[in-house]
């Protein structure tokens, strides 16, 4: 038996609100591939932490959770441990307590496995911050996706204006700029272009043209 996996990976990873998850999910769509958001790993990690009521310092404690949660990721939809959960991941809340989860490499260990068994085929895109660096290292694409901090404050506003959810635009700008801070200076799998990774900065491109870049540089290398 092969020891190495070998269907195609590609990695999109970058900074909040930068598009990559629409880009990643439409990338996998237009090749059939599987989809991995693994921020989404990152916050249910945390949710469940939250709902067992453990003290988010606690390394070996969220590194437990992160191993034990039962996830499931079906028609647009998330559940943990059997309860749907899709928007209570969304909250401003979770949103601020994974970016201090996530910094912890006993988390990232746990979760390290369960992000690679989406490895299937024919295909994956996965989508985070450390795909092409250190989940899937033979990835054959990676691309970094990245924009403005104003344009992804812009693009988050919206989102939660259409949520019915009231933000003002100087608290977006300030929370996407704190958290990409965070994610860039842990020492742990930092937020961070590395030098195999194409850059991709979409701050003046279309949905369409981001896609559409990620499958021409996906077919130059294609098999
Ligand atoms: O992409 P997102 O906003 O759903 O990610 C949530 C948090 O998880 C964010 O603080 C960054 C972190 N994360 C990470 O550290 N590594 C990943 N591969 C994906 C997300």
């Amino acid at each position: 038996m092969a020891l190495r996996n070998e269907w195609p990976v590609i990695a999109i990873d970058g900074p909040s609100a930068s598009g990559k998850g629409t880009v990643a999910e439409r990338v996998a769509a237009a090749l059939g591939f599987h989809f991995l958001d693994s921020g989404a790993l990152y916050r249910l990690a945390t949710l469940a932490a939250l709902r067992q009521g453990l003290d988010l310092s606690d390394t070996t404690a969220l590194a437990a959770a992160a191993r034990d949660m039962d996830v499931a990721f079906r028609d647009g939809r998330t559940s943990l441990d059997g309860e749907d959960v899709t928007e209570a991941l969304r909250t401003e809340a979770v949103s601020a307590a994974t970016s201090r989860v996530a910094a912890s490499p006993a988390v990232r260990e746990a979760l390290l496995a369960r992000q690679r068994r989406f490895r299937q085929a024919p295909g994956l895109v996965a989508d985070g911050r450390d795909m092409g660096s250190t989940v899937f290292p033979d990835a054959l694409l990676k691309v970094f996706l990245t924009a403005d901090v104003a344009v992804r404050a812009g693009r988050r506003h919206k989102q939660l204006m259409e949520k019915g959810m009231c933000a003002k635009m100087s608290d977006v700008v300030e929370e996407l700029t704190q958290r990409d801070a965070r994610d860039s200076n842990r020492p742990v799998a930092p937020l961070r272009h590395y030098p195999d990774a194409i850059f991709l900065d979409t701050t003046a491109l279309s949905v369409d043209q981001a896609v559409e870049r990620v499958l021409s540089w996906y077919r130059e290398r294609a098999p």
